[in-house]
């Protein structure tokens, strides 16, 4: 039989259709406890491991799972990565700019939905 050679562009996985270690559960996990935060304090949740190890798809997978949350339980999901604009402005800038270009949005679909 001829072998078949396959390359991999080594991107992170996007959703659990492509799970294949076994780590959707655990990202549910996550997520539910993520949205059961009620504290008023900020809630601050890392992702750590070595190199490759499966933390972007891992980050793909809550998110996935965040927003398949029922409406009143979805938080607004605002997806900023620093090595994209650190080179080219401030991050700090960025991520503010980032933030209120997200609540605008949030805003006006709040709007359209009430209308
Ligand atoms: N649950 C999974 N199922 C299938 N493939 C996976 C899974 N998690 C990670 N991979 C694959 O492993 C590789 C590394 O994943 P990923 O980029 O998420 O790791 P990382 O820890 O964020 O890497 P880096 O340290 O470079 O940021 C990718 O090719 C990705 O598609
Ligand atoms: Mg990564």
């Amino acid at each position: 039989m001829t072998p078949v050679f396959k390359l991999s562009a080594d991107a992170p996985i996007e959703t659990g259709a492509s799970d294949l270690l076994g780590r959707a559960g655990f990202a549910m996990s996550c997520a539910e406890a993520i949205a059961n935060w009620q504290d008023d304090a900020s809630l601050v949740v890392a992702i750590w491991g070595d190199w490759g190890s499966g933390k972007s798809s891992l980050k793909n997978l809550i998110v996935e799972k965040l927003r398949d949350l029922e409406e009143d339980r979805r938080p607004t999901i605002v997806q900023f990565n620093p090595w994209q604009t650190s080179r080219c402005e401030p991050t700090l800038e960025r991520l503010l700019w980032r933030n209120r270009e997200s609540s605008r949005t949030a805003d006006r679909q709040g709007r359209q939905g009430n209308s």
